[in-house]
């Protein structure tokens, strides 16, 4: 017999993960947020005392080393489990990754930056798991909670804007409908997973909005805190992405969102590329030249904003990636363009008015751009 281990007390080698059955997955869509960790843990151990519980860290792919920080600490607790995405951005997505890969039948989300306290967890799992709620949602703005350095009166009125259309779409009355942290049955979030918006929009609403029974809501005020290291992700793309959302959720089956983005960036181009030939000839310069120049100038706008708004989830960043992007890019418009003369042509050719034979080309034009482009430019 080995000594080292009948030296041991008779308890040392019941780890706490033993102890009881796991419950309850919280996953945690990080994004270098390294420092917040291990910390939060300990809060979340502390706070969850005898429950069986995980964590699922879902990175993605942060520069700060944040996947190696939750590998380090998988090592001392097995209860911590890392996925890690290359290449993929996104909060929702991360966390539908979570519910995916735990076998816990309950599953929370929250923040990694100790603004969601951990303390509510065991009240909103004693909910759910009595049956009198669907989902347990952490609410700011239920009668008690509070908001610690939420002095962003902008942030507060767009919340406001946001609550109020989201109430209107999902017929869910809740209090806070944006909230980043709630509990539910991993089921129900399985069931649901394949429906839900690919872009856009948050987690919970995306939930309640998708599910065809109304789900039943009970809110937890929250004290909601400071972020305490690092800067929140959201703040710029809060307002796009939930704009994104409601367009999904309302049009997105007749006209794809990604692709009624795509259209838009490339009505714009238009315009830039109006602004650019009207310049060059206004410098005297020969048309065929302007043309040109305002052509490049245009597919390069286009893929900027493209990668920027149509593709911010997949955004390319590296300097080479974006280099070949844009090439690639350019590539796909330039047969785009192609078919699109060579079938306009044709069509009028054949006796089809102008304006509507350019129509058909530009249609059969945008639509190869955004196949080629989503597959070559941005796919994986
Ligand atoms: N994997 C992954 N991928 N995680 C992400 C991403 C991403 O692209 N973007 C943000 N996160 C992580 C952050 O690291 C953090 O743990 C959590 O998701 C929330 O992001 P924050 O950057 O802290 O967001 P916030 O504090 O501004 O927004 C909070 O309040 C909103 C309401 O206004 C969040 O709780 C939101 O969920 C909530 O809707
Ligand atoms: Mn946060």
């Amino acid at each position: 017999m080995d000594m080292t281990l009948s030296t041991l007390p008779e308890d040392a080698l019941l780890t706490p993960h033993m102890a009881a059955p796991l419950e309850l997955a919280i996953v945690l869509p990080t994004f270098n947020e390294r420092d917040n960790l291990a910390p939060l843990m300990d809060r979340i151990a502390d706070a969850l005392g005898p429950v069986g519980w995980e964590v699922l860290v879902v990175d993605d792919n942060s520069a700060d080393g944040t996947s190696d920080e939750a590998r380090r600490l998988a090592l001392s607790d097995p209860r911590i489990r890392v996925i890690e995405r290359i290449g993929r951005r996104g909060l929702s997505s991360a966390a539908i990754e979570g519910f995916c890969a735990t076998a816990a039948p309950y599953a929370a989300v929250m923040d990694a930056d100790h603004q969601h306290d951990p303390k509510l967890l065991v009240p909103m799992l004693a909910s759910v798991k009595a049956g009198e709620a669907d989902v347990a949602v952490a609410s700011r703005f239920a009668d008690g909670a509070s908001m610690a350095e939420w002095n962003r009166p902008d942030r507060e009125k767009l919340s406001g804007m946001a609550n109020t259309l989201a109430r209107k779409l999902t017929g869910v009355d809740l209090s806070d409908p944006m909230s980043g942290y709630f509990l539910l049955p991993t089921a129900t979030a399985r069931e649901l997973a394949p429906k839900l918006s690919a872009i856009g929009f948050k987690i919970l609403l995306d939930l309640l909005a998708t599910s065809e029974k109304p789900l039943r809501v009970k809110d937890f005020p929250m004290n909601f805190s400071a972020r305490r290291s690092g800067e929140s992700k959201l703040d710029r793309a809060i307002a796009f992405d939930f704009l994104a959302g409601l367009y999904d959720k309302s049009f997105g089956r007749v006209i794809p969102t990604r692709f009624a983005l795509f259209g838009t960036v490339g009505l714009i181009g238009v315009v830039v590329h109006m602004a650019l030939l009207y310049l060059f000839l206004a410098a005297g310069t020969q048309f065929s030249i302007g043309q040109a120049v305002a052509t490049f100038g245009a597919m390069t706008f286009n893929f900027w904003l493209n990668n920027f708004l149509t593709y911010r989830d997949r955004r390319l960043t590296e300097s080479k990636a974006v280099f070949w992007g844009w090439v690639s890019f350019i590539a796909a418009c330039s047969i785009g363009a192609f078919a699109n003369v060579a079938v306009a042509t044709t069509l009028h050719d054949r006796g089809l008015h102008e304006v509507l034979a350019a129509l058909v080309g530009i249609g059969i034009g945008s639509v190869w751009n955004y196949a080629l482009s989503s597959r070559f430019v941005w796919g994986r």
